[in-house]
């Protein structure tokens, strides 16, 4: 079978040559590989034995999809040989996904998505850390619908971790509370590599970060699922090496960081219009009235230590328009991109639109007092009105590029 032009080689093993043509198969188990080439025929075996009772019950057929990136110790063909005493009489079939290059975890689990046929799917690792003997209890959660995601949880009561150096393991206890955290997740386990859940849940996700962590996506990124989560011992493995780096450490705070990004996003759509549009405004003049109290403190500051009140009145505008603006980015607009040159450029608009502000106000003092003739106190309250008005609207527009309505 011809692979497809990415570079990806589907092969299919099984009794029936490996074309199960997509009737009945309950489970799709997707398992990402590099270098596992001492892993694989053990971790092979263990599927079969899990799970042949259970398929054979339901008289169903399962699939097991390989998703290797060229590994240099052969772990494809390995997995081939071992592939069809495998399947003998076991309702299962094994594919695999060649990639040429390494290309990743999270994408060799999507590209596994992709040629998935189950109505059910296993993701897990190939190392035997997690262990398939757990296949079964996962499946029937998800075909009894107890759940719509099983997470297997090494932070649920029984659940544990076995031969990991204290480093990794504190490594893993804190990224696990920091994605909880900030990302406000209410599961034990949020970063574990092995789950199941319906295929539909995966398949309605455009995943965006490039981590190690698929499951963290899938819990931001999927609303009213139910998750269950089931206890498991993850023991360290005794073949091969793991491919954590700090590379994948920092990749991991990155994602965390682009998921809350995305949450705050959501939320903020879904809350009404109105009620943003209020909130933001009176944000807005509360800091405008932070900033008044920053003018007079840092110019009459400046003035004491430079003695010329020309520089300390300006030092005194400079500060509040500065002040100001970081308050209304980060509280008003919550805006979190915080990329330099984004936020140099917000700065100039922010700086320029409030001098038209400032403009404003003095040219609709001056009409209303002087050629109009009213009072000047009035004019002047009517001028700051609007100018303070325009400065918040054309602010949230331009400069946070939100609409002005909502
Ligand atoms: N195709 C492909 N490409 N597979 C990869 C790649 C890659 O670039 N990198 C790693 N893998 C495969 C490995 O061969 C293994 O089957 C699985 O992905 C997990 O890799 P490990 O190197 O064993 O990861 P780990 O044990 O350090 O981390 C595991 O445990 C963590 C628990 O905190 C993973 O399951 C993490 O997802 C999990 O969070
Ligand atoms: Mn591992």
């Amino acid at each position: 079978m011809q692979g497809s032009d990415d570079g990806i080689l589907g092969r299919g093993y099984g009794r029936d040559g490996g074309d199960d043509g997509g009737s009945n198969v309950v489970l799709s188990i997707i398992i990402p590989t590099y270098n596992e080439s001492e892993n694989i025929p053990h971790l092979l075996r263990s599927i079969r034995d899990s799970i042949q009772l259970l398929l054979k019950q339901l008289d169903a057929r399962a699939e097991i999809i390989i998703v290797d990136d060229d590994s240099p110790d052969g772990t494809a063909d390995v997995a081939e040989s071992n592939s069809t005493h495998i399947t003998d009489e076991a309702r299962l079939s094994v594919k695999i996904l060649r990639r040429y290059g390494r290309r990743g975890l999270l994408s060799a689990v999507l590209d596994g998505l992709k040629n998935a046929k189950g109505s059910n799917v296993v993701v897990m690792d190939a190392d035997l850390s997690h262990p398939p003997p757990l296949i079964p209890t996962m499946l029937d959660e998800l075909i009894q619908d107890r759940c719509d995601l099983v997470i297997a949880s090494r932070y649920v009561d029984g659940g544990s971790v076995e031969n990991w150096s204290m480093k990794r393991k504190a490594l893993s206890v804190s990224a696990n509370m920091i994605a909880r955290m900030i990302l406000n997740l209410n599961v034990k386990d949020a970063v574990s590599g092995f789950f199941a859940c319906k295929r539909w849940v995966l398949e309605g996700i455009e995943f965006t970060t490039s981590g190690y962590k698929i499951l963290l996506e899938v819990l931001v990124k999927v609303n009213n699922i139910r998750v269950k989560e089931i206890p498991y011992t993850f023991v360290n493995r005794s073949h091969g090496k793991s491919k954590f780096s700090t590379k994948i450490a920092i990749d991991y705070l990155r994602a965390v960081w682009l998921l809350y990004r995305y949450g705050r996003k959501k939320r903020r759509e879904e809350r009404r219009g109105s009620v943003l549009f209020l909130s933001r405004a009176a944000r807005f003049y509360t800091v405008g009235a932070s900033g008044l109290l920053v003018n007079y403190g840092t110019a009459s500051l400046a003035n004491s230590l430079l003695a010329n009140v020309h520089i300390a009145t300006l030092t005194g505008i400079l500060c509040s328009i500065t002040s100001n603006f970081i308050l209304n980015k980060l509280w008003t607009f919550e805006d979190t991109d915080l990329a330099v040159m984004y936020t140099l450029k917000q700065y100039s608009y922010y700086m320029g639109l409030s001098s038209v502000g400032g403009a404003l106000q003095f040219l609709l003092t001056h009409l209303l007092s002087q050629i109009y003739g009213m009072n000047y106190n009035l004019a002047l309250l009517i001028a700051i009105g609007l100018a303070s008005m325009w400065n918040f609207l054309s602010n949230k527009k331009w400069t946070f590029k939100e609409r002005i309505w909502g």
